[in-house]
């Protein structure tokens, strides 16, 4: 009796912590825009920890040289309606390892799927370890590579 009180608290403690966040999200602009969506993440006292941004797959075209090369060369999945493109990650140097990219992504994650899109994309260079790995962590899988980059996605 005393232990399922014990456990049932414990459990009610554990769910309470989980939904108090110790950031800010804030979004500017639009995903179906020339420049996409900003997605800033602020600790709670309205500090700049980092950002990136998220757009539709036809701006993604016009805006990225890089993600044309690659879907003029192999297109098997990726359109308009369930893929957008995202770019310019960036957790800011103090911040980074302590998990803020991962935290930024998640809620990159949820926008994307609440709009209703099956797949976000992303560039990456092979010489880039700390991004590759935050995406492989994610659970990115590699759609093609170049020279010197890999497309990556996530079906959502
Ligand atoms: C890449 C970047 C966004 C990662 O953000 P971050 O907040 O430092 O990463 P996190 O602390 O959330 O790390 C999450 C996971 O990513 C991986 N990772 C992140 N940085 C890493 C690094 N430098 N080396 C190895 N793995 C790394 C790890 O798997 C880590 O999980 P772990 O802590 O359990 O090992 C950040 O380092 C950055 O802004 N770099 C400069 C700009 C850049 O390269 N942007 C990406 C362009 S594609």
């Amino acid at each position: 009796m005393f232990m399922n009180l014990y456990e049932s608290i414990n459990r009610i403690k554990s769910i309470m912590y989980e939904s108090v966040k110790d950031y800010e999200i804030t979004t500017y602009g639009d995903i179906k825009s020339p420049n996409g969506m900003i997605v800033c993440i602020t600790t709670t006292d309205g500090k700049h920890i980092g950002e990136t941004n998220i757009i539709d797959f036809e701006n993604g075209l016009s805006l990225s040289p890089n993600l044309t090369k690659f879907m003029e060369t192999n297109n098997d999945m990726f359109n308009q309606d369930n893929c957008v493109y995202q770019y310019s990650l960036n957790i800011d140097q103090p911040y980074q390892r302590q998990g803020w990219g991962e935290k930024l992504k998640h809620e990159c994650h949820d926008i994307i799927k609440n709009l209703g899109y099956m797949y976000a994309t992303n560039i990456v260079r092979h010489d880039n370890v700390g991004s590759q790995k935050l995406m492989n962590k994610l659970g990115y899988k590699k759609h093609q590579s170049n020279e010197e980059r890999d497309i990556l996605y996530l079906e959502l």
